[in-house]
Parts: structure tokens; C-alpha cells; sequence
């Protein structure tokens, strides 16, 4: 295996395409060619969807001098950018436990306002819906790939397998394996590609790996299907796709997330009686067709038992809207000795022999971002799209403007002992407001505020030490923050917009960031003083 990915090494277009670039500055690039190390600072991106196509696009604006003689890979195993906007392969969805490539189902709509989602100074075209639907937003990635030429970087069909770090924390190379399917004709080659790279950009999303509850009793209740009845299931929601699936079923979906809510408002008109299991304290989406229950507690083999006692006989399906793991296989056991995945780990920030994910939360690490682990130097891994809570395109944005000069002038973060200083004070402040911030995790509580205000701090930072020229501007735009905190009133003013059929009135004209803006703001003042009058209505989207 070793030798054949060598070899296959040599051959590849992106080496060539290397050696393309170099050729004019560097007469050694022939013999480097060859051994595959003509580059002076090579990197590996992991990832095509929103936080990779940031930073491949951050690192490509470093200014020529700096970036010059780099070489910059971005691998993707999908056969296309987009990530999780990017819909199944044709074919059958996979059954458990195999994954589905994306949680993506054909009826997603944003949940917040466009505008609020772009990339800064890239917005959607003239006339897109305010909540579009998921092919827009995978429309987008595509067009910003394009527009900024990211494509010569991009390898598509391409699955990083294991990443190894081959050194010590002064020094070192990531050695890594790639798993390749390229078309070549009517047929696909199978390629196995192995190489160093001196630092690993890691955006692989953290919609991927569900987080499935276990209860006892599951396993005779499903082997238990009453004569007649549809086959029993539990199904998490990374497997849901269409809700016409549920007519006429008694369904019982657990969570109140993101994904529990649009099952909620999608199955639930269909389903003949749909319960959503919640948490005391959180509430179903306005005028949603079901019957709250509290958590579950265990099952029999014809029921499921509720914790306040209460139990159900007649339940089909159960959907799972329970969230998602941070999970890294390729830094993990068996592929790789970097990242120990340990939902109950005995370590901490300053304790951690190794990076450490306890599947909520990576640990430790600089701003959510740069590994501090004791193993690495300080810009060997970086992390872009870790938070959540967030709007990812611009958040994006700030890491990977950070991750980029920081991989320029590694002098730029402070000595890696401040760094967990740094974060071992952030941890403090969360439990000093009566958080976990081993729970937690990447969520940036608090509001909006706390999600802002941590891409402003990391771009100041740049600014302060004179990466990038200080404007005296705040980097999240005051619309941008008053467009997140205004979400669920902007959608409920969109329904109402759409049900009026006055859509083209409002988006008309509309095209320039600010013009976004100032639609955002006449619906929200639209939308209030109707509310004021009328109350709330429900949204699909919000
Ligand atoms: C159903 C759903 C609805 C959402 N709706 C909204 C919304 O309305 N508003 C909002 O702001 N946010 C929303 N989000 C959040 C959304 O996740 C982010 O907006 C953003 O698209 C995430 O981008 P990402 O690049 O971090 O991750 P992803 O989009 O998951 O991209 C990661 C990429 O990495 C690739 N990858 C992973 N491992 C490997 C590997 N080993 N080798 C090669 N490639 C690999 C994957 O194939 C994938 O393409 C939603 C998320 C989901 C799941
Ligand atoms: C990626 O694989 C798909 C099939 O899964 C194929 O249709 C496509 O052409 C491949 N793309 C590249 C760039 O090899
Ligand atoms: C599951 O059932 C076993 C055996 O009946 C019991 O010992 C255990 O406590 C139960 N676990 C939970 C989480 O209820
Ligand atoms: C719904 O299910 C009930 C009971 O299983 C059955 O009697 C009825 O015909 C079904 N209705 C539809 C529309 O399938
Ligand atoms: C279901 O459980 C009950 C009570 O534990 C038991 O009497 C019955 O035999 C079980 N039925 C099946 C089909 O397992
Ligand atoms: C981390 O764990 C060690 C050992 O258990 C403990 O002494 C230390 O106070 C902990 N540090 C933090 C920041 O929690
Ligand atoms: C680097 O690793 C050595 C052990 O190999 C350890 O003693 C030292 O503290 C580490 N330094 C940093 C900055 O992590
Ligand atoms: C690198 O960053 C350090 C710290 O901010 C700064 O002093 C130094 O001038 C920078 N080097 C370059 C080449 O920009």
C-alpha cells in the first residue's frame, strides 16, 4: 500500500500543478517534483463546506509575498462543495448504522435570514426568498468557489483517512493518508495517497455523527411490532427526509433543536397523533400539532415509559432530534493517536495529555481553534467551524483570517502556556454564570452578544498586532447582529409576507449588502407593529 500511494504521489495534477506555480521562482522545482517537498509551507484543508471554502479563500488572500511558494490542498470526500447543503447521492438512503452523507431533507428552509448567513461582501443573488431553501444555499457555495477561483485547490471525492502527527511540539509534519475515487472516463480509479503536509486545517462539520440515547428496553420494543401495525423504528434525524413517510403513524419525536422542531411542524399535520418529548421547561413551535411529554425513561415491550410515570402503547416511530457528536475519526483510534474521544474523561484543559473530545466539546484549544494539546506545536491543527449557536459563513470568515496569518507568522499567538491561560480563564467565567464548560462545549451562550463578540475579539486581535489594517470598524456589522437577534420576528414577518403573496414587492430592487439590510429592518418594523396589534403568528422557518 505504501508504495503504490508513493508512486501514485508523483503522478498526481495537484503535484504538478505545484510544481506549475513554483516553476518561475524556483529552479529546483524539478527534483522537487519528485520528492514531493518543493513547497515551503504546505496545508492541508479538510473539508468543502462553509468553514473550508473560508479558509482555503482566507489563505489564498494572505498578500502574494507572504503566501508565495505555499501550497494549499483542500480535500472533500463528497462529490461536490456545499456540505451539509449538499443533498444525498441519488440512490437509497443509507440504513443505521451507516451514516447518510448530509442530515439535508428536501423541504429544508433556513431557519435565519440569508443576508445574516453570508460570507462578508458576498450575497445571495437578487430576488432569493429572505429564508430560502436548502438549494440555495448549496447554489451558494458553489458560486463562491467559483467567483473566487478556489476550484485549482479542491479535490473532490477525495476522504482524508488518518493524519498523524510525525514529530514533537517544536517540530514536525503531519503525515496523511487520502482515499481517492477520481472519474476518469466512463470509469472511477481508486487512489490511495500518502504525504506530509506541515499544518491541517480541519472543517468537517459537526452535523455528521448522531448523538442516539439509549434507553432500556428498546430492543424488545421494536422486536414486538403489534400484527398489522408499520414495522416499529427509531430513526435519528440525520435520517429523515420525508415527512409523507409518518401519514397516518403515531410518532413520538424527542428534542427541541433545530431538527426536532421541523419534524414537529412537518410530520406532525400528517402523523395520526405526533408527541414531542422535551425538557422541562422547553416548549414546541407555535401552533404545532402535538401532545408535549416529558423525558423518556425507559421501554417495555409493547410501551414507552415516560419519567413522569406516563406511558404510551400505540407509538410507530420514534424521531430522534438529539443532536450530534464531535467526533474526528481521522485524528482518533485506530487511523490516528491525536484527537481521544471519551464521553467521560477523567482530564481537563490543563490536565490533557493529548487533544481530547468528550463529544461535546475538543479540548484544549485556542479560541476554538488552534490545538494546544502538549503533542503539537501550537500551528500545527486548526479547527474552523467548531462553534455552534452561530452564524457559521461569517464566523467562518474571522477563524480562518486568524488561522491564516497565524500560519503566516507563527509569532503572531502568544506562548502556548497564555494561551491556556487564556482558556482556562473562559472556563472559569462560564462556571462562574453556573455553566459546565465541559457541556457547554462549542456553544456560544449567552445571545447573540457572546457569538458576536467573539468574531470581533479574534479579528481585533489581528488588527491590534498588525496582521491586517485596522479600519476602526467593529468586524460583525451592527445589521448583521440586529438581523441573528431579529430571526424568529423576520420569519414570522416572511410568512406573512409570503402568505400575502407580496414577495416580489418586498425583494424587489434588493441586491447590495446594505440594501439586504435595510429589507431586514423595514420587515422587522413591519412585522412589530402588526404584532403589537395582532400578537405572534407561527413560521415555518423560525
Ligand atoms: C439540517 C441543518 C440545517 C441547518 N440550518 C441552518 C440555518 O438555517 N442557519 C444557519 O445559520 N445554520 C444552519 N445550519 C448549520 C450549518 O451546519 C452551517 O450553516 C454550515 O453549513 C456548516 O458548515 P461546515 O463547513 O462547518 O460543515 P459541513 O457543512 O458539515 O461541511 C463539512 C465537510 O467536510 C467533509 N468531510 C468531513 N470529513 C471528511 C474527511 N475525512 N475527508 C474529506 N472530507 C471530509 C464533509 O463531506 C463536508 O462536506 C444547519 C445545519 C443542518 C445540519
Ligand atoms: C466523484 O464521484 C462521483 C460518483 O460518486 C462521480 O460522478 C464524479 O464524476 C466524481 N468526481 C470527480 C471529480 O472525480
Ligand atoms: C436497565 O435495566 C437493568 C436491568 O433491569 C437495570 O439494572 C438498570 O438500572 C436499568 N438502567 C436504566 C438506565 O434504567
Ligand atoms: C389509518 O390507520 C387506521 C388504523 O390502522 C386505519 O384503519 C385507517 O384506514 C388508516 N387510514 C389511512 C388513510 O391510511
Ligand atoms: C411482553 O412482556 C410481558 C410482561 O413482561 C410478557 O408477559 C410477554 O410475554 C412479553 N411479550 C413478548 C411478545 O415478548
Ligand atoms: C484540572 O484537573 C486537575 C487535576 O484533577 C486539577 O488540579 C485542576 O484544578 C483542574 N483545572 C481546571 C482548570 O479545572
Ligand atoms: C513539549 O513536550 C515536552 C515533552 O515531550 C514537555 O515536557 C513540554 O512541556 C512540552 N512543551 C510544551 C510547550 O507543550
Ligand atoms: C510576526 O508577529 C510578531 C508578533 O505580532 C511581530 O512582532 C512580527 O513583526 C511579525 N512578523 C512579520 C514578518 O510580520
Amino acid at each position: 500500500m505504501v508504495h503504490i500511494g508513493q508512486l501514485v504521489l508523483s503522478l498526481l495534477p495537484f503535484s504538478l500543478g505545484n510544481q506549475e506555480l513554483l516553476g518561475s521562482t524556483l529552479l529546483k522545482s524539478e527534483h522537487a517534483a519528485i520528492t514531493g517537498s518543493v513547497a515551503t509551507k504546505s496545508i492541508a484543508i479538510v473539508g468543502a463546506g462553509s468553514g473550508g471554502l473560508a479558509a482555503l479563500k482566507s489563505i489564498l488572500d494572505l498578500p502574494e509575498e507572504v503566501r508565495a511558494g505555499w501550497e494549499v490542498e483542500l480535500y472533500e470526500q463528497r462529490r461536490d462543495v456545499g456540505g451539509v447543503w449538499l443533498p444525498d447521492p441519488p440512490g437509497e438512503l443509507p440504513d443505521p448504522p451507516e451514516l447518510p452523507e448530509t442530515p439535508l431533507y428536501p423541504l429544508l428552509h433556513t431557519n435565519t435570514p440569508h443576508p445574516t448567513m453570508t460570507y462578508p461582501h458576498f450575497t445571495f443573488p437578487p430576488g432569493t426568498s429572505l429564508f430560502p431553501s436548502w438549494e440555495h444555499l448549496w447554489r451558494y457555495h458553489v458560486d463562491y468557489a467559483d467567483h473566487f477561483d478556489l476550484w485549482p485547490h479542491i479535490h473532490l471525492n477525495h476522504t482524508l483517512v488518518s493524519a498523524e502527527w510525525r514529530g514533537d511540539n517544536t517540530t514536525g509534519k503531519w503525515e496523511i493518508e487520502v482515499h481517492a475515487q477520481v472519474a476518469s472516463g466512463s470509469w472511477t480509479e481508486d487512489k490511495v495517497i500518502q504525504r506530509t503536509f506541515d499544518h491541517l486545517v480541519v472543517a468537517n462539520g459537526h452535523n455528521h455523527y448522531p448523538y442516539i440515547p439509549t434507553w432500556n428496553g428498546t430492543d424488545a420494543w421494536l422486536a414486538n411490532t403489534p400484527p398489522g401495525a408499520p414495522s416499529r423504528e427509531i430513526l435519528h434525524s440525520i435520517y429523515y427526509r420525508y415527512p409523507e413517510k409518518y401519514t397516518n403513524r403515531t410518532v413520538v419525536i424527542v428534542g427541541a433543536g433545530a431538527s426536532a422542531r421541523d419534524a414537529v411542524l412537518q410530520v406532525g399535520p400528517l402523523a395520526r397523533t405526533a408527541y414531542q418529548s422535551l425538557s422541562e421547561g422547553s416548549e414546541p413551535p407555535p401552533d404545532a400539532q402535538v401532545i408535549i411529554k416529558p423525558h423518556i425513561s425507559h421501554f417495555t415491550n409493547d410501551s414507552i415509559v415516560f419519567i413522569d410515570g406516563s406511558s404510551l402503547t400505540d407509538v410507530d416511530s420514534l424521531i430522534l432530534g438529539t443532536g450530534y457528536e464531535f467526533r474526528v475519526p481521522f485524528l482518533s483510534p485506530p487511523f490516528s493517536s491525536v484527537l481521544t474521544s471519551d464521553a467521560h474523561t477523567p482530564y481537563n484543559s490543563t490536565t490533557a495529555p493529548s487533544l481530547i473530545t468528550n463529544l461535546r466539546y475538543i479540548f484544549p484549544l485556542h479560541r476554538q481553534i488552534f490545538s494546544l494539546a502538549p503533542t503539537l506545536p501550537s500551528t500545527a491543527l486548526a479547527f474552523v467551524g467548531l462553534p455552534v449557536l452561530i452564524a457559521n459563513a461569517p464566523s467562518d470568515i474571522a477563524q480562518s483570517l486568524f488561522v491564516a496569518h497565524a500560519l503566516a507568522n507563527a509569532s503572531l499567538l502568544p506562548p502556548r502556556d497564555a494561551m491556556l491561560r487564556e482558556l482556562v480563564a473562559h472556563e472559569d467565567l462560564l462556571r462562574g454564570k453556573g455553566l459546565d464548560p465541559y457541556h457547554v462545549g462549542h456553544r456560544l451562550l449567552g445571545g447573540d452578544t457572546e457569538a458576536q463578540d467573539y468574531q470581533d475579539n479574534l479579528v481585533e486581535y489581528l488588527k491590534k498586532h498588525g496582521a491586517i489594517p485596522d479600519d476602526g470598524e467593529k468586524y460583525v456589522e451592527q445589521w448583521r447582529r440586529a438581523g441573528r437577534t431579529l430571526s424568529r420576528l423576520l420569519a414570522r414577518g416572511w410568512k406573512r409576507v409570503e402568505d400575502l403573496d407580496e414577495q416580489a414587492r418586498w425583494l424587489d430592487g434588493v441586491e447590495t449588502e446594505d440594501e439586504w439590510a435595510q429589507l431586514m429592518e423595514r420587515l422587522a418594523a413591519w412585522q412589530e407593529e402588526w404584532e403589537k396589534e395582532h400578537g405572534e403568528s407561527a413560521s415555518p422557518y423560525a
